[in-house]
């Protein structure tokens, strides 16, 4: 497996949406990733689709959502439309975690299921071999520029001794000292806010990531 860094957009200043992305985007990063939260699930409100399909065109690389939402069936169609490859909920969301993923399925679009630092891995087990990457969250979803939760990093050891082949995502928290610690319990692919806007440039700090993982690989 390699390494693949999914940049989001959150931690950046709303009026630089375009030309940030435009960075990641040039930087050659394998995923954008987009914070989608309602202010209920989470309590801030961020964008909708439309911000997706207002950027879609930039570049051919997948676009994924992120639905920090409470209802996440009454919204996946909105980000399938706009162009996500892939769409994320949340198990803690619905009842109906299986459903939602063959529903993405039958669209073409791949299913990832997330989980809150306090829910435990055991809640996503059985979706291993139906949904296409499991996030698991570093830190308490809502906002960016968090530390870390240690202890997420043993869901994801315990998660990938069950799937090998996986995508585990990580979210929270990343930067080129944590990414090492994330990647060698396992996951396979970065999400990363403020740590982007903290680098010398985004295209350094996207490098910086990557090498971080291949000293530990
Ligand atoms: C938190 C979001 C994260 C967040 C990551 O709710 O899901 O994607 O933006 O930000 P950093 O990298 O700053 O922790
Ligand atoms: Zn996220």
């Amino acid at each position: 497996m390699k390494p693949l860094i999914a940049p989001s957009i959150l931690s950046c200043d709303p009026s630089q949406f375009r030309p940030a992305v435009k960075q990641m985007l040039d930087a050659g990063c394998d995923w954008l990733h987009f914070d989608v939260m309602d202010g209920q699930f989470v309590p801030p409100i961020t964008f909708g689709a439309e911000l997706v399909r207002s950027l879609r065109g930039l570049a051919p690389t997948p676009f994924e959502a992120h639905l920090m939402t409470r209802t996440p069936e009454a919204h996946v169609n909105a980000f399938i439309e706009a162009g996500c490859s892939r769409v994320t909920f949340h198990a803690e969301a619905t009842d109906h975690a299986h459903r939602l993923c063959q529903e993405l399925h039958e669209n073409d679009v791949q299913a990832g299921v997330a989980i809150n630092p306090a829910t435990p891995v055991e809640a996503i087990l059985p979706l291993v071999g139906t949904m296409d990457l499991a996030l698991v969250m570093t830190v308490n979803p809502g906002w960016g520029g968090q530390r870390l939760i240690e202890q997420s990093l043993s869901k994801v050891r315990r998660l990938r001794e069950a799937a090998p082949a996986l995508d585990i995502q990580v979210d929270g928290g990343i930067d080129p000292t944590t990414i090492g610690r994330a990647w060698e319990a396992g996951a396979n692919v970065f999400v990363v806010g403020s740590y982007l806007m903290r680098a010398p440039s985004i295209a350094q700090g996207i490098e910086e990531l990557r090498a971080a993982c291949s000293s530990k690989s």
